[in-house]
């Protein structure tokens, strides 16, 4: 009976997949979204402001040709002396067949639920599609102070995947190095796309705007995926981020074919 609805929801998966290819087949770099189910999707894929940042619903990422549409955004903060520090404004992208690679086991499930649920993140963090993060300063930080602190939280991860090896331990070094001289003062952003093949693309710029070209690529999958765990996993610096996504994205996934 299980494995019946689960080949079910698959199929739907594979029926909806070969619709949108066919459908975008003669449409170059437009929206998979757009096309299945166009005005609901249209009409969920908002803008969202966060603070001073408005993330528009639609990008082109950093080393990547594909689609992204904006999952969710929130801000980060932390509690320091009884008072709530805003530090980044939080915005995740995902490919656009992330809605369709999720929705068969999501699908129906509440905001709330999908916002309690690790296993959701986890689907998203290790699914197949890629992801982009834009991460807006709102108070200044030097390079060190912020990949010091992300890179902290990455071991801490990857430790407890028991996936840590010397060869995560050189990524990591290797991130580190790439914020080493750069500083960050309010309103710049950092760029990550975690990319098909495993690798993260680490971007900066003054403001919003997303370069085309990285600064620098780290082939680590284990360490891309885990700098986006940082962000939205069990222990995720954006709870805020976390709810927008699964409020947003159980809407998109009622709009699904
Ligand atoms: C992405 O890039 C293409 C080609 O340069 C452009 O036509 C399109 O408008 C861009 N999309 C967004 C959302 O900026
Ligand atoms: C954000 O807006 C507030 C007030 O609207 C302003 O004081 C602050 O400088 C702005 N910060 C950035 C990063 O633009």
């Amino acid at each position: 009976m299980m494995l019946h609805s689960k080949l079910q929801s698959y199929m739907l998966a594979i029926a909806c997949n070969i619709m949108i290819f066919i459908l975008s087949a003669n449409a170059s770099r437009n929206h998979n979204l757009k096309h299945c189910s166009k005005s609901h999707q249209l009409k969920i894929v908002t803008p969202v402001k966060v603070e001073n940042v408005t993330f528009p619903p639609f990008v082109n990422a950093t080393a990547s040709n594909n689609n992204f549409f904006l999952g969710g955004a929130g801000v980060r903060g932390l509690q320091e002396q009884g008072k709530f520090i805003k530090f980044t404004d939080i915005g995740i992208y995902l490919q656009g067949n992330a809605v369709s690679s999720l929705a068969p086991k999501w699908h129906g499930k509440s905001p709330k639920k999908l916002t309690k649920s690790i296993h959701f993140f986890k689907d998203i963090i290790r699914g197949p599609f890629e992801k982009f993060m834009q991460v807006t300063l709102i108070l200044p930080l030097t390079g060190p102070q912020y990949s010091e602190k992300v890179a902290e939280n990455c071991v801490a991860i990857l430790k407890s995947l028991g996936v840590y090896t010397k060869e995560e331990e050189k990524a990591t070094k290797k991130f580190l190095s790439v914020f080493k001289k750069e500083t960050f003062t309010p309103g710049s952003s950092i760029f990550f796309t975690v990319l098909h093949q495993g690798s993260l693309a680490i971007s900066f710029s003054k403001d919003a705007c997303i370069p085309k070209v990285e600064a620098a690529i780290i082939k680590n999958k284990a360490l891309s995926e885990a700098v986006l765990e940082s962000m939205i996993g069990e222990n995720g610096v954006s709870p805020a981020a976390k709810k927008s996504l699964a409020t947003r994205l159980s809407k998109l996934f009622k709009g699904l074919c």
